[in-house]
């Protein structure tokens, strides 16, 4: 019997044995704020869509209607919230995301670009903001139902550079920018350890590399993992 979750049911991307895979590709762009993920996620997109590859880019938080509402909360800097709390809305958002966005694309077939996943959940949440681990980790497979990336792309940008670029754009400081760099010292290498234990999936990329280059590896590391979906 198919699970009372229907997410649960068939899908490569999916961690238990799943009997029949779905024929998307999940890849999720990771790092810290500012390293240029969006940028590339938004290239690389571009570049599908024009060989004509069916492409859904997406994001966390905010890549559903109700998530978009969530992503309000969670970026207003006028409005202070519990670490827990904090949490809870990230997850609720994932939880929208992938019922509603990530597995219909990939059963669909797309290529499905997200800018920021469940990795950022554990880096932010446990290891900048303190959540337990196991906590943390607990809620992101509920969330989750047992999807997993194919490959992650990490960003991996010193804190010093990242604060430097923040700057430059100019906007006035999110909640996140207001935490200092402590805290993104410990989210940087939270990133570090998940990309270690994840390394099969992991891509970890030099952010302080240009644009142009960054979007080469991209792409080249696609092609030699999935040869007849992303020809040179
Ligand atoms: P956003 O403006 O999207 O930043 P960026 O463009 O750099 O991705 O803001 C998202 C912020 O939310 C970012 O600071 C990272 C943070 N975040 C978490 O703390 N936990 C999470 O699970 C996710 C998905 C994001």
């Amino acid at each position: 019997m198919i699970p009372s979750l229907p997410f649960l049911s068939a899908s490569s991307h999916l961690s238990s044995d799943a009997p029949s895979p779905a024929p998307g590709l999940l890849i999720v762009f990771e790092g810290m704020d500012g390293s240029g993920k969006s940028t590339q996620a938004k290239r690389l997109a571009g570049r599908l869509e024009g060989r004509g590859h069916p492409v859904l880019l997406t994001r966390e938080p905010g890549g559903t209607s109700a998530g978009k509402k969530i992503r309000e909360i969670l970026l207003d800097p006028d409005l202070p919230l519990d670490p827990e709390a904090e949490l809870f809305l990230f997850e609720a958002d994932r939880v929208m995301h992938v019922k509603t966005v990530l597995l219909p694309a990939l059963r669909s077939g797309k290529t499905v670009l997200s800018d920021r996943g469940s990795d950022a959940t554990v880096a932010y949440q446990s290891f900048g903001a303190g959540l337990s681990r196991e906590f943390v980790s607990a809620l992101n497979r509920v969330a989750l139902g047992g999807l997993v990336p194919d490959v992650t792309f990490l960003f991996d940008l010193p804190v010093a550079e990242m604060a430097l670029r923040l700057r430059s754009r100019g906007d006035g400081p999110t909640r996140f920018e207001l935490l200092g760099s402590d805290y993104f010292e410990r989210v940087r290498e939270g990133y570090l350890e998940l990309a270690r234990i994840h390394e099969g999936r992991t891509v970890v990329l030099d952010a302080t590399s240009g644009p142009d280059l960054l979007e080469e590896q991209i792409f080249g590391e696609l092609s030699r993992r999935y040869p007849e979906r992303f020809v040179l």
